[in-house]
């Protein structure tokens, strides 16, 4: 069966518990950025870890029409970006995934010269680019067009204020930096740790850079050699599959995680009767029944995520009581909860809170999963509902999430890509 949108569906049937282990995959959004960063490299620089995921085909195929060499075998990818010529990205290729901003500052660390229009990415509501646009012109960066397309210009290093601490401006400013001449200072920077793994993959190219994992983040220019690194493991990855066993309860090990960077997320569930063991990086749930954990706020990182504010409202649909949850990063986030309601979930909603008044039961339906994270919060509904679900727009899902049917089954769910 085909999606409304032509696509792919999964189809669950739900009230299956949880039982075993999971493998957590690299970090789509740490991993995004370090492919756009090794445009900046002056030798080959491979990646291990790399999730098998939409977005990083369209940041492949972004870097090939460049004219880099990519390699992909298993979860390596290796990336020459010696042959690089071209600095103009098509719409085509611009509107496939938020990501594909990051070029912008890459390739005007290289080249001189980029053309940064509206990326791709989830409908989340407003998602402009103006703090890269102003970052990137405080470095030098001048619009050529009037249609404020093309920029050009010689970098140079020097203090930057971001209005929030945007994670994709952070990254795209940290990467022009690096081809500027002189120290590049991003104040109120994004802290997210995905931040640090670019950080980390430049560094271990001969980067100077400093503060990263804090407000202020000092990029001395020039460009790296080479580099070999791993991606983090995702985060919001490892966030989802604690969602789904205390949505539809049973006891899972995750493995491959850093417990750190999901802690708000962990302790939400604790709160809510799960318990939580930790162990380096693995982490075991187990849950049962689950009580409403009051009021969840979303807020930059070290804040409760907002990736994972869908995801978590999905587990808590049965919570006894009632659960209220702020969205203050993403000004329309929480589309989801049509498809909760279809699920016969009672989930009143006023602007960017939700207020989760639990069920006894959740039953199963046809819903469509409108963004990635949405997508992936219906299916840990489906999970807890009595009956089978259909989640179209399964392509949303495809985004984020590696072997995600396939991960599921494995711990017992009954969950088909159709
Ligand atoms: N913002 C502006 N102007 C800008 C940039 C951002 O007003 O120039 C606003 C946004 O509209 C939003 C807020 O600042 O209201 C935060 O946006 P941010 O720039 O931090 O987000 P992003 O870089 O677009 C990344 C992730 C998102 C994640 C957010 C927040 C990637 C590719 N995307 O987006 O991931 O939700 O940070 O943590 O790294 C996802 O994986 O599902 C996802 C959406």
């Amino acid at each position: 069966m085909t999606g409304g949108d032509g696509l792919q569906s999964l189809l669950v049937d739900g009230g299956k518990r949880l039982f075993g282990e999971v493998q957590i995959s690299g970090s789509k959004n740490a991993v995004l950025p370090m492919l756009a960063a090794t445009v900046l490299f002056k030798e080959p620089c491979c990646i291990q870890s790399v999730p098998n995921l939409t977005d990083v085909d369209a940041a492949v195929d972004i870097l090939t029409y460049l004219g880099a060499k990519v390699e992909r075998s298993g979860g390596s990818l290796c990336v020459d970006p010696r042959p690089i010529w071209r600095w103009d990205i098509p719409d085509e290729l611009m509107n496939r995934m938020r990501g594909s901003v990051f070029f912008a500052g890459a390739l005007m660390a290289r080249m001189g010269k980029c053309r940064l229009t509206q990326p791709g990415g989830c409908p989340l509501g407003k998602r402009p680019v103006n703090f890269h646009i102003d970052g990137l012109m405080a470095l030098g960066a001048r619009a050529d067009t009037l249609d404020d397309q093309i920029y050009s210009g010689h970098l140079v290093g020097t203090e930057i204020i971001l209005p929030y601490p945007s994670v994709g401006a952070t990254e795209n400013l940290i990467l022009a930096g690096v081809g500027a001449e002189g120290m590049t200072t991003i104040h109120n920077a994004a802290r997210e740790p995905e931040i640090c793994c670019l950080c980390d993959f430049l560094r271990a190219g001969g980067c100077r850079i400093s503060g990263d994992g804090t407000r202020c983040i000092r990029v001395m220019g020039g460009l790296p050699d080479s580099s070999r690194m791993q991606v983090i493991p995702d985060r919001m990855e490892a966030a989802t599959f604690a969602c789904a066993v205390a949505s539809a309860g049973g006891d899972i090990l995750l493995r491959n995680v850093q417990p750190l960077h999901f802690a708000p997320v962990l302790s939400v569930l604790e709160r809510a009767g799960c318990s939580v063991y930790y162990r380096n990086d693995q982490v075991r749930v187990q849950a049962e029944e689950l009580v409403s954990p009051g009021r969840v706020v979303t807020a930059p990182y070290p804040g409760f995520p907002t990736d994972a504010q869908a995801p978590i409202m999905a587990a808590l649909l049965r919570a006894k009581g009632t659960t209220i949850i702020d969205e203050t990063v993403f000004s329309d986030r929480m589309n989801h909860i049509e498809g909760f309601r279809t699920m016969g979930a009672q989930v009143e909603r006023i602007g960017n809170c939700a207020w989760i008044h639990g069920v006894q039961k959740l039953h199963g339906g046809t819903v469509t999963a409108q963004d990635l994270r949405g997508g992936a919060a219906l299916t840990v509904a489906a999970l807890a509902a009595q009956g089978k679900t259909t989640i179209l727009g399964l392509r949303h899902i495809l985004r984020g999430y590696e072997d995600f049917a396939l991960k599921l089954r494995s711990l017992g769910a009954d969950v088909q890509q159709a």
